[in-house]
């Protein structure tokens, strides 16, 4: 009796310091969806369940380590028990239920998550080794960052043109697989303004780490005037300000299209060609045959990669930045290629 009372002073009080420590922690990024509440309130709710489970396993066999140890000078044997039928049927019992409710929390959380708005923007993700495209057929708009209205339920389609690839903005808390030959649909309504990060959250290959896309949060009439600008219908207000830097756009546009996973700009080689010192560089195509890397080669290898390809490289990169790019920002990338000397 004395023992049982020990223990369960032990673990209440463990318990109670630890849940209040596990509490304490803030384990998630920012909350930038609607998902975002029912997820972290299931994470909260699974953490205090396994706090608990863990402190009495392991009270219970910890204690017992120590309580009913050897005596110095004690050689008895000890005390010899066939099973304990009470004891079986609570460690059957207990974790049956706690699973079996959290099938059932967890099934309505998910329910919830994934319920369709009558009115949704439409997106179409591809994913490939080592970049993403965002379409947005109602809009007519083809783009390599992913622009989302706030408050607004965003439908993605998700595919992939290799291998598997994981869509993952940890602020959105949701996440899902872009399977080879498959549709996957995810939906999402971002509730913060900001700019967070897509990453690919699924070992793709050599690039997997740079598979990654800026995602931006904007309000209604920022959005408005994005899509405006995309399309190439807006009009600057009176007194706009100077358009920007073509190489600054142009840096920028390499980190966030994905040039950066297969282009270096220090010289190393990896999938392409480095950018450093390209520009009016003489260089040999497949074929034997040498181009000079001037702009209109540079604007050509961007649009239509395979055209001229470099001696020594595959043909691996994507065929679509002629779509998502604008002129401008192939431009820009030209200008900042001009800058890597
Ligand atoms: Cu795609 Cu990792």
């Amino acid at each position: 009796m004395r023992h049982i009372i020990n223990v369960i002073v032990l673990i209440v009080v463990v318990t109670v310091g630890l849940l209040f420590l596990v509490n304490k922690i803030d384990w998630m990024p920012v909350a930038a969806s609607t998902a975002a509440g029912p997820i972290d309130w299931l994470f909260g709710l699974n953490l205090d369940v396994i706090t608990v489970l863990y402190v009495l396993v392991n009270g219970i066999m910890l204690y017992s380590v120590f309580a009913f140890r050897r005596k110095r000078g004690d050689d008895s044997e000890g005390a010899y028990f066939h099973s304990n039928t009470k004891l079986e049927i609570s460690w059957i019992v207990i974790p049956t239920v706690v699973v079996l409710a959290f099938a059932v929390v967890g099934g309505s959380v998910l329910k919830q998550v994934s319920a369709a708005d009558k009115d949704e923007l439409k997106v179409i993700v591809t994913g490939r080794q080592w970049s993403w495209t965002f379409e947005y057929p109602d809009l007519g708009i083809t783009t390599t960052e992913l622009n989302l209205p706030i408050n607004k339920q965003a439908h993605f389609l998700l595919h992939s043109e290799d291998v598997i690839h994981s869509f993952w903005v940890p602020q959105f808390r949701l996440k899902q697989d872009l399977v080879p030959g498959q549709e996957e649909e995810l939906r999402i309504t971002p509730t913060l303004r900001g700019s967070y990060q897509l990453m690919c959250a699924e070992l793709c290959g050599t690039s997997h780490a740079y598979m990654v896309a800026p995602v931006n949060v904007l309000s209604a009439a920022d959005f408005e005037i994005w899509r405006q600008k995309r399309l190439g219908i807006y009009k600057e207000p009176a007194g706009g300000g100077a358009g920007e830097d073509p190489a600054a756009l142009g840096a920028k546009v390499a980190s966030s299209a994905g040039c950066a996973a297969c282009h270096s700009i220090d010289g190393s080689k990896l999938v392409g060609p480095s950018w450093k010192g390209l520009y009016g560089r003489t260089e040999t195509m497949a074929d034997g045959s040498t181009v000079t890397a001037d702009d209109a080669y540079l604007h050509e290898s961007i649009v239509n990669p395979g055209a001229k390809l470099v001696q020594g490289y595959a043909d691996l990169m994507p065929k679509n930045y002629g779509d998502a790019l604008t002129e401008q920002e192939i431009k820009g990338i030209i200008e900042y290629i001009k800058t890597l000397k």
